[in-house]
């Protein structure tokens, strides 16, 4: 039975008592009104980890998450977090591959490949991001494209390692635009991912994958998202940063 998750990426939003005031406000909701079987993973800029991890129960139906994390365990590295540091303070996943890096900061599917490595060494669960360009999307064979971002960066994987992974689809034209993908968009993109899968590993392991949607999720729309048969919840940007609104979506994925 594959896992129902909705996370967080609030990505660089947030002042410190912000940051404490929507922890609070959401962990408080999560546990009065989520009774479903969702996993809520909440995803703060780095900085705010740690804190977070006084608001979250181990075990519980709310899971940390970073947004990033550098591809070596430790080293002369200025500026950068490994995974083994996320591990010692108790997060449990790790954004990687979102196509925000992968354009302001040039991350290729070889180096994304060693992140996962090394997340998946360190006991972390990768949200490994893929997606298209509009262009690509209204141009070019982006089914393949998308297919090809897994398979250059985790289809080196053993079953069972790949198994810890969770896919996240986020066509970069529905990224903070409000131009959300249809649910048959949607779909129909996350069936082409899980035979993408059930080729490579086989479908039991296909269907244990959990594929988020990412991409304008919201309070109104994600209901009918969620509904679709291979949409298993979603990463939410903008919608994560109002805690009513990130409830709602939870909500709609139990
Ligand atoms: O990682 C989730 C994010 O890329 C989606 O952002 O604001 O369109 O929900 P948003």
């Amino acid at each position: 039975m594959r896992k129902k998750i909705v996370a967080g990426n609030w990505k660089m939003n947030k002042t410190a008592d912000e940051a404490k005031a929507l922890l609070s406000e959401v962990v408080n909701m999560v546990k009065d009104e989520v009774t479903g079987n969702v996993e809520v993973v909440l995803c703060p800029p780095a900085l705010y980890l740690a804190t977070a991890r006084q608001y979250v129960t181990p075990g519980g139906k709310v899971s940390l998450g970073a947004q990033n994390c550098h591809e070596k365990e430790s080293g002369a590295y200025t500026g950068e977090i490994s995974a083994p540091m996320l591990q010692s303070i108790g997060v449990e996943y790790v954004i990687l591959g979102h196509s925000e890096r992968r354009q302001y900061f040039d991350e290729t599917s070889a180096q994304l490949a060693e992140k996962v490595n090394v997340a998946l060494a360190s006991g972390l669960k990768p949200i490994f991001c893929c997606g298209e360009s509009r262009d690509l999307r209204e141009n070019g064979d982006y089914v393949a494209f998308v297919k090809d971002q897994i398979t250059d960066s985790l289809f080196h994987l053993s079953a069972e390692s790949f198994a810890n992974v969770v896919i996240a689809y986020e066509p970069i034209w529905a990224i903070g635009t409000g131009l959300t993908a249809s649910s048959a968009q949607a779909q129909d993109m996350h069936f082409e991912l899980r035979r993408h899968i059930a080729d490579q590993y086989g479908d039991s392991v296909a269907q244990d994958t959990t594929i988020l949607y990412g991409g304008s999720a919201n309070a109104q729309n994600a209901a009918e998202l969620f509904a679709q048969t291979d949409v298993d919840g979603g990463l939410i940007g903008g919608a994560s940063l109002k805690s009513r609104d990130f409830l709602t979506v939870v909500k709609a994925a139990q």
